[in-house]
This record gives C-alpha cells, sequence and structure tokens, in this order.
C-alpha cells in the first residue's frame, strides 16, 4: 500500500471534519474521494501533508510513518491544491523553475524537465506570460505543471477541475490518466461524480468526515442494484410480446407503452439475449436497446439519502 490511514481523526473545536477514517491506497491507482462540500476531503488531504495536525489515529505513506519521516516522504509528492497556488507575478517559466528548485531540480534536468511539462500542460506558447492574465484552466494547468516537475510518486489533486471550462477541465481528466500510466498513483477529489467515475479506479465516498463506501465503481454500484433496468423501442410491440418475456426465468416486470418494453430482470440474470431471442421470434424489429445503470448519485443518495449537489 502506498498510503495508509488508519483510525484518523481531525476536529476542529466543537466539529469532527475528518471522523475515524481508514483508507488503504494501492500503488498505481488513481484514488477518487468523492465528497459533497464541507465532506472532509481537503481536511483529509491537509494531515497527509502535515499542514493540519491530527487529533487521533497514524497515517503512513510509502511505508513511513508520516510524522517521522516527513521530510523523504514530502520529497515524493505532488500537490495541487485546491486554491491555485502560483506566483502572478512570475512567468508561467519562472513559476516552473520556483517550484522544480524547491523540490531540488536544478541546471539541465530541471531544462528539460521544464520543457517536458511545459508541452504536457499545453503552455509551450505561454512560457514568457504572467498568470494574472490567464484563465481559470490555464492556472490550474499550470499549478499541475508545478505539482508534478520533480515527477512524484504520489500526486494528490484536489478538486482540480472547479470552475473552468470544459476544454482544459478534459486536457486535465486526460492528464491524469498519462501521469497514472507513467507510473505515479493518484489520489483525485471531487464533487462531480461523472468525472470520478471516468478516471477513478478506485472511489471512497465520504460524507460528515467518515467513509460511506468504498471500491471499484462496479462494486459500488452493485451496493444498490439488484436490478437490471432494459428499456426496447421496437418497430411495433403488444401485450402479447410483453407477457411471452415476463414468462422469462428472473424478469421481474415487463411494461409496453408506446411501442416501448420496460423490463426489469434480476441484476446478472443475462437475460438481455433470451429477450432478444423472443423479440426476434415474434418478427419485431428492434429499433434501439437501453441498460440503464445505476449512478455513482444513486449509490451517494441512496447512502445517505442526500443528493451530492446538497
Ligand atoms: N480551518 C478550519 N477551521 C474550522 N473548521 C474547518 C476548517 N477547515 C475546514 N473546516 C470544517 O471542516 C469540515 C470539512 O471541510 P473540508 O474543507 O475538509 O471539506 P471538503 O470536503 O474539502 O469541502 P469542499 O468540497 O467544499 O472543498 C467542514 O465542516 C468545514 O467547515
Ligand atoms: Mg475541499
Amino acid at each position: 500500500m502506498i498510503v495508509e490511514i488508519n483510525n484518523l481523526v481531525k476536529r476542529y473545536e466543537n466539529n469532527i471534519a475528518v471522523d475515524h477514517i481508514n483508507l488503504s491506497i494501492k500503488e498505481g491507482d488513481i484514488y477518487g474521494l468523492l465528497g459533497p462540500n464541507g465532506a472532509g476531503k481537503t481536511t483529509l488531504i491537509n494531515t497527509m501533508l502535515c499542514l493540519s495536525r491530527i487529533n487521533e489515529g497514524q497515517i503512513k505513506i510509502f511505508g513511513k510513518d508520516l510524522y517521522s519521516q516527513e521530510e523523504e516522504i514530502k520529497k515524493e509528492i505532488g500537490i495541487v491544491p485546491q486554491d491555485v497556488a502560483i506566483y502572478d507575478d512570475l512567468t508561467t517559466y519562472e513559476n516552473l523553475v520556483f517550484f522544480g528548485k524547491l523540490y531540488g531540480l536544478k541546471g539541465n534536468l530541471l531544462k528539460n524537465r521544464i520543457d517536458e511539462t511545459l508541452e504536457f500542460i499545453g503552455l509551450q506558447d505561454k512560457k514568457k506570460a504572467y498568470p494574472k492574465k490567464f484563465s481559470g484552466g490555464m492556472k490550474r494547468r499550470l499549478n499541475i505543471g508545478c505539482a508534478i516537475l520533480h515527477q512524484p510518486k504520489l500526486i494528490i489533486m484536489d478538486e482540480p477541475t472547479v470552475g473552468i471550462d470544459p476544454q482544459s477541465r478534459n486536457q486535465i481528466l486526460e492528464s491524469v490518466k498519462i501521469l497514472n500510466e507513467k507510473g505515479s498513483t493518484i489520489i483525485y477529489t471531487s464533487h462531480y461524480m461523472e468525472e470520478i467515475e471516468e478516471i477513478c479506479k478506485t472511489i471512497t465516498i465520504i460524507d460528515h468526515g467518515r467513509v460511506i463506501a468504498s471500491g471499484t465503481k462496479e462494486e459500488l454500484k452493485n451496493l444498490i442494484s439488484f436490478e437490471d433496468r432494459i428499456t426496447i423501442r421496437l418497430a411495433k410491440a403488444n401485450n402479447n410480446l410483453c407477457n411471452e418475456i415476463k414468462s422469462i426465468d428472473q424478469v421481474k416486470e415487463c411494461i409496453v407503452e408506446d411501442n416501448r418494453l420496460t423490463i426489469v430482470s434480476s441484476k446478472n440474470s443475462k437475460n438481455l439475449g433470451r429477450i432478444i431471442d423472443v423479440i426476434t421470434q415474434q418478427n419485431s424489429l428492434i429499433q434501439e436497446i437501453n441498460l440503464e445503470k445505476p449512478t455513482l448519485e444513486g449509490v451517494f443518495l441512496t447512502l445517505t439519502g442526500r443528493t451530492l449537489r446538497d
């Protein structure tokens, strides 16, 4: 495990921001922390960077105790904080020099890493420009550049796509995947379930400082779903066809409406093939098939009784 957190507690006066959290993050993962505003994502990350003192628990990173080997550990971490942290009155290039030197890079190595990074974040033609004139997305990309120059083993990104244009957002999501393929483990926080779902291999849902659920997206969705819902649009549908589909084992429901069948079947019953067979035997023409899958939003709703965007 690259990160192991045991029974972590962080309180702010009377408020418990991290409430007995346990996490294990595998090397090579893109680990998503999904939770609404105030869930405790940033506080949890700050404790991992020693920016926030903890009340109880242990944190191990790279197999080492964070509090006894802080300096060694932090050299191998890249952090993209929730609030952009770059210097407005340094150029793009100067910002990269500054952060590269902080991590001990110099000379040709520093220069080469900066060139590679500029290309990676798509800001080659802005290297002499000042970030104060940048869009939110460009600032974010520069901030990511500053965090990855030293090729860290672990990259932590705290809501890096909030409030930016779709193009920068896609570019950032792509770059997360590439950084992971090149060998970095990524911790990625967001309250956008769609992007967590798109890029993360393991997802932990947190709310009120507690872990609500954790697993792959399939595992999380299986928590709430015992059924598949299939809709099929036909050139012509009738009750007779519907009754025949209903007689298939583990089909629980079939409704026909405007030539559209809505079928509820037990999860993983592999009934889709049987249903299509019945339709084909009746010579009905299939125009559209949809397997409606449960979403992470649905998981959150079922487990907490609230929506993610409350
Ligand atoms: N410095 C602080 N002093 C007091 N309370 C704090 C402080 N920082 C955070 N909190 C509280 O701790 C809880 C968790 O906040 P945190 O910022 O970690 O949530 P988050 O999941 O990162 O939310 P967001 O999505 O809005 O960034 C909240 O109730 C917040 O009000
Ligand atoms: Mg936060």
